[in-house]
């Protein structure tokens, strides 16, 4: 008994007068005190040996032990992570790097950037808008002056403070800001955010994204219009894509048209996107209003123009069978993520 008292405390002093130089001389002390047939074990085995009287105070003194071994050990392991390099303790390059989530693109964005990489090869370029307008570029310049009927196609969200103000119902009002500022040739799209009072629910909401285009040149046609539509849903929906033009009303076009494709969910069988009727609203279109012209100080005897909008979550929801507006503004990563490496 008094031997092996003697021998612990030679271990401890062992213990206490050096310290492992490296991952690998820890490894050995590991080996050595704490291993299998370590010599914690191995005093735990002299254990039955003790005298019944004396068990006791043997224990106490070989787990005082064994603890200060393994607090040695943790301590030591702490400042020995991996390569010891001269500078202290360096990195373990074999240990698995740490995952990087990989972020995605929103689908809004994806089809917004589409939409722009086609009308681009066209030679339309980017043009932009403050969300917050004034009156007169997102009506009043549009054809649309006060007390219009067709003011309330739109349910406006006006800013008290300032009766002028609105958020921007539509991005034709970029139409005007740009023919503010340039003469023709202009050839322009314009994606951004607009507003609308409406009720959130799955088909419809109370923001929303479009994209407006706009060519305004000598000699433009309705024929240009039909083809340049035509050219782009072919590209963003495939060769097979069929469309229909309607005619409708928009009081900064004339004549004006809403175009139709047949419906990418149910191909034509009838959905409830396309309401059972196998045709799908993409966007509004029209030869630009020469009154829309003139406030702008564009000849129209000598320039016309088309121009259209569309609705960049229309197309979004055809092109990736989307059936609720809303997951568009949830942030909900479970949808978010399904876009990962989408194109
Ligand atoms: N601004 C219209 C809307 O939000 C869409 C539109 C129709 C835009 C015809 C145009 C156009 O440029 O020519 O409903």
């Amino acid at each position: 008994m008094e031997q092996l008292l003697q021998q612990i405390e030679a271990y401890r002093q062992e213990i206490g007068s050096t310290q492992p130089d490296g991952a690998e001389a820890l490894e050995a002390y590991r080996i050595k005190f704490l291993g299998t047939k370590g010599i914690v074990k191995n005093l735990f085995a002299e254990m039955k040996n003790v005298p019944v009287d004396k068990k006791k105070e043997f224990g106490q003194v070989l787990n005082e032990f064994k603890q200060l071994a393994e607090a040695k050990y943790e301590e030591w392991k702490s400042h020995t992570s991996g390569a010891q390099t001269s500078d202290g303790p360096g990195i373990d390059l074999s240990l698995p790097g740490d995952p990087l989530p990989l972020g995605t693109h929103h689908p809004i964005t994806l089809v917004r950037n589409q939409i722009v990489h086609i009308f681009g090869r066209l030679g339309f370029s980017v043009e932009e808008g403050p969300e917050i307008e004034d009156d007169w570029h997102n009506f009043t310049a549009l054809n649309l002056p006060e007390n219009h009927p067709a003011r309330d196609m739109q349910d406006t969200f006006y800013i008290h403070q300032k009766p002028d103000w609105l958020l921007r119902t539509h991005t034709s009002s970029v139409q005007a800001r740009v023919m503010e500022r340039q003469k023709p040739p202009i050839r322009i799209i314009c994606p951004g955010r607009v507003y609308r009072n409406e009720t959130i629910s799955a088909r419809a909401h109370c923001f929303f994204h479009q994209t407006e285009g706009l060519y305004v040149d000598e000699n433009v046609s309705f024929a240009d219009l039909k083809q340049t539509l035509y050219f782009f849903v072919q590209e963003m929906f495939g060769k097979d894509v069929k469309v229909r033009f309607r005619p409708s009303y928009f009081p900064f076009t004339e004549p004006s048209a809403e175009m139709d494709i047949n419906c990418r969910i149910c191909g034509g069988s009838g959905c409830n996107v396309c309401k059972h009727t196998g045709w799908v609203e993409i966007l509004g279109s029209g030869m630009v209003h020469p009154k829309m012209l003139e406030n702008f100080g564009i000849d129209p005897n000598k320039y016309t123009g088309f121009a259209f909008g569309m609705g960049i979550e229309r197309i979004c929801q055809l092109k990736y069978r989307v059936n609720d507006l809303r997951l568009y503004s949830q942030n909900d990563v479970r949808f978010l993520r399904q876009f990962t490496g989408a194109v």
